[in-house]
């Protein structure tokens, strides 16, 4: 086996060096660069494709539906699959169910760097889990690890968390680039050989990105993010890349007292709330990947009582937020600027769509206006800046999650094609859209 040159490797960002560097020359840190093995491994023959046997298209369910519907349809043996999302947002909670529930059928492993035995006792508690085949282990040096899955040839491992982890042969401190890499590298390795599905929880820093080197996202199979706002309990899982599986599709969670709790329709508790008849109200038919799920967008205007006017959003981008009351003011005339606005997206959904503007716009000049939006309508459509409208995608999914949930008008952009069962107001500008929600004859 031919031994590779040895690599340096920046404990910062990643960057690979074939010489050693006092300043990485990728991020600019000091005295970052540690050597690091090279590739090397064994060396093996290409093989004709017809030749190659026990690919398999089998899936494993994963005991919780909304999590084999993110993966595309449970779990694929042989899998390394990245759990990313906030400190407290769940994902040990998730994955210890997920544990419980397959070690039903086979010996799982849960190895936990964050935890003691004692305080991974009581979750499993709380989540009624019990069964001897689901094995734990509070152990961060991974040396001793080998020994144990030869023993216990477990049917699905779990690592919490891979920035607790390293191994004692690299010479650097959990969570540094050098051990991410060989943790995960370890984890890939034994999951393909051993066709055994492996879940590796990671933390995300405040910037939203997984801690650690992007490495980690180019080696697994599938990375998931878990998100939600930690003062709501709904929490969705959503796909960033899957080999297996498209990367569209969302799982919707309720954390409660219990556990996280599958929210099969999420449609009807985001907006089964929604007060009736108040002005700042609207439905808004968004799509989270490839599911329409119905959110309520509200809004406050209230005239600025100190000098300068508050804007607070929560969901949504205040930037855009900021477009939308100029077009009211310029393009409909509504004299906004002197008024504080909130903004909120009911459960504590983010939006990020364009189309989200004709939503926004309408509870804020249903605010402005102190007249109620309709009940029974939704809004969905792009604003530009000369108050025109613009069509949006995926409009006929939207409108029949908005049908099924007993909603009847849909205020649209002019132009657009949809096959609905739904009343369709085209409309062209944001004055036909005040006009037809405000105006006293209409
Ligand atoms: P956790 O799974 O520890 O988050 P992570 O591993 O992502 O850091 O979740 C911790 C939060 O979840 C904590 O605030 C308590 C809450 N929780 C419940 O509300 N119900 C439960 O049954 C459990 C186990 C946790
Ligand atoms: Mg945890």
């Amino acid at each position: 086996m031919k031994k590779e040159k040895n690599n340096f490797l920046c404990q910062e960002c990643g960057y690979k060096s074939i010489k050693w560097l006092g300043q990485c020359s990728s991020c600019g840190a000091w005295n970052s660069m540690v050597a690091s093995d090279g590739p090397g491994g064994p060396i093996s023959q290409p093989k004709s494709i017809n030749e190659i046997t026990g690919a398999r298209e089998e899936r494993l369910p994963s005991s919780i539906g909304e999590l084999d519907r993110v993966l595309g349809g449970g779990l694929v043996p042989g899998s390394l699959i990245l759990v990313g999302g906030d400190p407290g947002i769940g994902k040990s909670t998730l994955l210890l169910q997920v544990a419980g529930g397959m070690a039903a059928d086979s010996p799982v492993l849960y190895v936990s760097g964050e935890e003691s035995l004692g305080q991974l006792k009581m979750r499993a508690q709380r989540l009624h889990i019990n069964g001897s085949s689901l094995q734990v282990l509070a152990l961060t040096d991974l040396g001793a690890l080998e020994g144990i899955l030869e023993d216990l040839k477990p049917q699905l491992i779990i690592i919490d968390s891979i920035q607790t982890m390293s191994f004692p042969h690299i010479e650097s401190i959990p969570g540094s680039v050098s051990q991410i890499r060989e943790v995960g590298s370890y984890f890939l390795n034994y999951s393909k050989n051993r066709d055994v599905p492996v879940f590796l929880v990671g933390h995300v820093t405040k910037d939203g990105n997984l801690a650690g080197p992007k490495i980690l996202e180019h080696l697994v199979d599938c990375v998931l993010y878990f998100e939600g706002d930690q003062h709501y309990s709904y929490r969705i899982l959503r796909s960033i890349k899957n080999r297996f599986g498209s990367v569209n599709d969302v799982g919707v969670f309720q954390m409660e007292s219990g556990g996280l709790k599958e929210v099969p329709n999420p449609s009807s508790i985001f907006i089964e709330e929604r007060p009736r008849q108040a002005p700042g109200s609207a439905v808004f038919p968004s799509m989270e990947g490839s599911r329409p799920i119905l959110v309520e967008v509200q809004a406050l205007l209230s005239p600025t009582t100190f000098g300068q006017p508050q804007r607070m959003t929560a969901g949504v981008d205040h930037r855009r937020v900021s477009m939308l009351m100029a077009v009211l003011e310029k393009r409909a005339g509504m004299a906004t600027g002197w008024q504080d606005v909130y903004l909120n997206i009911a459960g504590g959904i983010r939006l990020t769509e364009p189309a989200a503007d004709l939503p926004m716009l309408g509870a804020m000049a249903s605010s402005f206006l102190e007249k109620p939006l309709p009940d029974d309508l939704i809004l969905c459509g792009e604003v530009g800046l000369t108050g025109e409208l613009r069509s949006v995608p995926r409009l006929d999914e939207r409108l029949r999650e908005a049908e099924k949930m007993g909603l009847t008008r849909a205020l649209l952009p002019a132009r657009t094609r949809v096959e609905t069962g739904m009343e369709v107001v085209p409309l062209d500008s944001v004055q036909e859209l005040i006009q037809y929600l405000f105006s006293d004859e209409g």
